[in-house]
């Protein structure tokens, strides 16, 4: 038996949930369960005979309950993300996290292990329920009466990163977009380091609290843009400087009545106001860093 005890994982079918689940060894870890809307869409993933999905939400009481009965951890991934009303962000990532928390202490799991996001800690969260919903769901997992180790990630690329193809996107315009100057520093995060933060985690029952999650390499935003653009278009160009202020707060007026219709939301814009990286503090002991450089998450990139 391993010694973290059964593993209940939600989110399982997200970006990152599949790559956690293609580093978990079944040898040492087998008896993992995973939440998931379409268990369909899971079977590849699922490398042992007790791996298995529990079909539902965490909307749902009675599904959560059958995911963590029995379990030593949970790791939580799922989490509404990317383009979304506010209602939504509060549904899935508090009150989600609430009924999740709830069936957890309930059931006597020893500790949660939960990516919450760098967003949280912003000092500019307008217009953002993403980044509020997080902070809201930290909050949460801290009185829950579970212990919680939460990640906060910078952003994470990689092959599928949702962020990424929402990068290529504005880099890769005819005239690639930046808002605002984009001096400000990212540090962005590959997939497999973060999926190597959760797997050494689980190796290291008793570290608690909450760590950023950043790469190896801090470089002004802009440049993120135009290596984007460079490894896409083979050279980097000028970039098209929209003003960040007055695109922010026309989006943020217009969201109520054009959601359906607007390619991004004002809060998504957040990421060109505020520093995406972490804080210089103590890395909990014995867990792997993240080492994998740029050059490796934009290498899926092709023209
Ligand atoms: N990607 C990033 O750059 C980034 C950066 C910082 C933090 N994070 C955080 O890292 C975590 C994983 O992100 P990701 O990129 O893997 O996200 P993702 O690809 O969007 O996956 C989200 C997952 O959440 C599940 N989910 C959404 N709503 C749910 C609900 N109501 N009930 C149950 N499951 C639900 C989805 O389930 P189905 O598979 O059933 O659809 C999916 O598996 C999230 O907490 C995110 O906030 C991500």
């Amino acid at each position: 038996m391993a010694m973290t005890g059964p593993i209940a994982l939600t989110g399982a079918g997200g970006f990152v949930g599949r790559r956690l689940l293609a580093q978990l060894s079944p040898d040492r870890y087998p008896d993992v369960r995973c939440l998931i809307r379409e268990p369909a869409r899971l079977a590849a993933s699922l490398r042992a005979p007790g791996w298995r999905a529990v079909a539902g939400t965490l909307a749902d009481e009675q599904a959560l309950a059958t995911l963590v009965a029995g379990a030593g951890t949970v790791i939580h991934l799922a989490a509404t993300t990317g383009k979304a009303r506010p209602a939504e962000y509060t549904a899935t990532n508090v009150e989600g996290t609430r009924r999740l928390v709830a069936a957890a202490r309930a059931a006597g799991v020893r500790r949660i292990i939960a990516l919450s996001s760098v967003a949280a800690g912003f000092a500019d969260q307008r217009h953002y329920p993403y980044a509020t919903s997080k902070r809201a769901m930290e909050q949460v997992l801290a009185e829950g009466g579970v212990p919680a180790l939460i990640f906060r990630p910078t952003m994470i690329l990689g092959d599928g990163s949702p962020v990424l193809k929402g990068l290529r996107t504005l880099a890769c315009a005819p005239a690639g977009v930046c808002f605002g100057p984009g001096t400000l520093p990212v540090q962005p995060v590959h997939v497999d380091d973060v999926a190597a933060a959760l797997a050494g985690a689980l190796a290291l029952p008793d570290t608690t609290g909450t760590a950023g999650l950043g790469g190896p390499e801090v470089l002004p935003f802009l440049d993120l843009l135009r290596a984007i653009r460079t490894r896409v278009r083979g050279r980097p160009d000028p970039f098209l400087h929209l003003p960040l202020g007055p695109v922010r707060a026309a989006l943020a007026l217009a969201e109520p009545l054009f959601f359906p219709v607007l390619p991004l939301t004002a809060g998504q814009l957040a990421s060109f106001a505020n520093p995406g990286t972490v804080p210089a503090e103590p890395w909990p002991g014995g867990l792997p860093r993240p080492t994998r450089p740029l050059a490796a998450m934009l290498s899926s990139l092709h023209a």
